[in-house]
């Protein structure tokens, strides 16, 4: 790592993110190309319900107050699930999306113990994503994903 990268990365530190947070963290989402559904899934008010039901496993990297990297964090008493990892893309390639899904996967395993598993869920053609679960230990299952969303809503 060079000087100026090693002092940059040095401004950048890690913490728990709230509901105050919400803007940057859809902004970034957004930035990174993951579907932001402002109005249903990742409105306000569903944000804030996943934190409270999920407190401390949800996290983000800031560079002095800007977020650049995010990872979110839920757990259902059997197995944790991350998703939203979004990282700035002049952030890139500098550990970052490693470093935010480490802390949650970390704090997944605080609350479950050994009697959970933890997983995320990539799209099939996200090869960086894939890559960077894979570097972190994740084994890809070859399960077909099914949904279904309130008969209300048409997406
Ligand atoms: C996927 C993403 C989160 C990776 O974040 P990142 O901070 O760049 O990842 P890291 O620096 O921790 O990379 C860890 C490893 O993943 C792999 N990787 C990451 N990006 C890669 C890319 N573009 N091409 C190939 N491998 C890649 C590498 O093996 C890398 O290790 P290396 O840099 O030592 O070779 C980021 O590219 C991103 O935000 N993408 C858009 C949103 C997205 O797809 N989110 C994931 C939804 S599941």
């Amino acid at each position: 790592m060079t000087g100026e990268r090693k002092r940059r990365s040095s401004l950048i530190h890690i913490r728990e993110i709230t509901i105050a947070d919400y803007k940057e963290m859809l902004a970034l989402q957004e930035l990174c190309g993951l579907h932001v559904e402002k109005l249903i899934r990742e409105s306000r008010p569903a944000v804030a319900r996943q934190l409270r039901f999920n407190r401390g496993l949800s996290f983000a990297a800031f560079d002095r107050a800007r977020m650049v990297a995010v990872a979110r964090g839920s757990f259902d008493a059997r197995r944790g699930y991350i998703d939203r990892v979004a990282v700035h893309p002049d952030y890139r390639r500098r550990g970052l999306g490693t470093k935010v899904v480490a802390r949650v996967e970390k704090a997944l395993w605080a609350t479950g113990g050994r009697y959970i598993v933890v997983s995320a869920i990539v799209e099939t053609g996200n090869a960086s994503s894939r890559k960077m679960f894979e570097k972190l230990g994740f084994e890809t299952v070859p399960v077909l994903y099914m949904r279904k969303r309130p008969p209300q809503r048409s997406r």
